[in-house]
Formats: C-alpha cells, structure tokens, sequence
C-alpha cells in the first residue's frame, strides 16, 4: 500500500473521530449495508521455496496489494451487537519469487474471495453520531484463476499452480459516522489470517512449494445506508 493512500485512509478516519453531531444510534433489527473500496495489503511471508521436496536457500515468494469494491451487510443483533459480512470483488494478486537463482522473477497471477464474518460490538450511546466498533470473527478465502505467468514459463517451462484454500481468525476495528438517520460514513480494517499452500507442477514432472502466510491488512473507505 503507498503511504499517501494510507496517510488518506487515516486522515478520513481521524475525521470521524474528531466529527461529532447528533443522530440516533444502530437499533436492534436495523441492516447496515457499506459499499467502499476495500483495499488487501498482504503482511506476507513464506517458507523456502522446495523443488521436488529440496529446500532452495534464500529464496521466497511476496503478494502484492489490490484494490477492489467492498460491500459490508451488518444485521444488529441487538441495539450494540451486530453480525457483519464482508464481500468484495474478486481480488488480483501477482506473486513474484525471490532470490536466486530466480530473483524478482513474477510468478503467478491469482484471484481470491475472502469473505469474513464477524461479531461487531458498539460501545457508543443512542445520541452518538460517531459509532465505532471492534468486531472478531471468521475467513475463508477460495483462490481461483491462477495461473503461471509468460515470465515464469520462459523460465522454467509450462505448469500448472494451485493455492489451497484458507480458514482463519479476522479481526476488525471501524467507525460509521451517521450524516443522517439513514446514511453513514465507514471507514474500516480487518487483519485476516490467510495461510495457503501454493503447489506449481511443471510439465517437466518437477514440483516447487511453499507455504505462503499472506495474513494481509484489509482497509475500506466508504458510505452505507440503514435500513
Ligand atoms: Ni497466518
């Protein structure tokens, strides 16, 4: 992520701390839906490439960020506990290899889903405009359409690789600011627990793995309404 587009989401979000103004607060029953752009930052790291099995010293692979449509749909549960979906887009992400002897070569291009559950709390009263939340809760994330790059294939030969899919833990800090009873501004960010198995099988029959922890930071700016 570029420190200017972090430096805005953080200046949005001071905005709605420091914002103050009266509406009513969420009520048990009411459906919150968010619609933003809802960026994934991988915090990523990995194990050591193998090949058929060989550790290959030095070497790992690194995901880079995208950003995508981001819908959240909460239903309040009661008037201070909701449960929230996160559905997005599918996300884009170039995998690229390092160190030798394949330095900085660009691997693979994968898609994912990462929808999240979560249980959010709202610690503000009924006059509050500004309404904060933590939430906690599930992920499952499916990777689809990888595929091998003409970069890697140039490289090393055609293949196929495949990414397992991931069950983890997110956790999630946001804040709504009603400008009506109606519609609220959001700003948000998850850290999701992403752990996955990327497998390449070469038509050559060699086979290269690593266990890649992609554990990103997922933040959303956007608006929402109530319902
Ligand atoms: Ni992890």
């Amino acid at each position: 992520m570029k420190q200017a587009s972090k430096l805005g989401l953080s200046a949005l979000a001071m905005g709605l701390i420091l914002a103050s103004g009266s509406a009513l607060a969420y009520e048990k029953g009411n459906i919150v839906v968010r619609a933003g752009l809802a960026m994934v930052d991988p915090q990523d790291d990995s194990t050591e490439l193998t090949l058929n099995g060989a550790s290959l010293d030095g070497t790992s692979v690194t995901v880079d960020d995208d950003t995508q449509l981001g819908l959240t749909l909460t239903y309040m549960v009661t008037d201070k506990v909701g449960v929230s979906l996160l559905g997005a887009t599918p996300f884009k992400h170039t995998v690229t290899a390092k160190g030798a002897p394949v330095d900085n070569l660009k691997t693979a291009e994968v898609k994912h889903l990462p929808p999240t559950i979560t249980v959010q709390y709202f610690p503000m009263d009924a006059q509050s405009a500004f309404q904060p939340y933590v939430g906690i809760g599930l992920n499952y994330t499916t990777f689809f359409q990888e595929e091998l790059t003409s970069d890697f294939k140039d490289a090393l030969g055609d293949g196929n690789i495949k990414l397992d899919d991931s069950f983890g833990y997110a956790l999630q800090v946001g804040a709504d600011y009603k400008l009506s009873n109606n519609v609220v501004l959001n700003a948000s960010i998850w850290t999701i627990d992403i752990d996955t198995t990327a497998t390449i099988d070469l038509e050559s029959g060699s086979q290269i793995k690593t266990d890649v922890d992609i554990d990103p930071m997922v933040y959303m700016v956007g608006v929402g309404y109530q319902f």
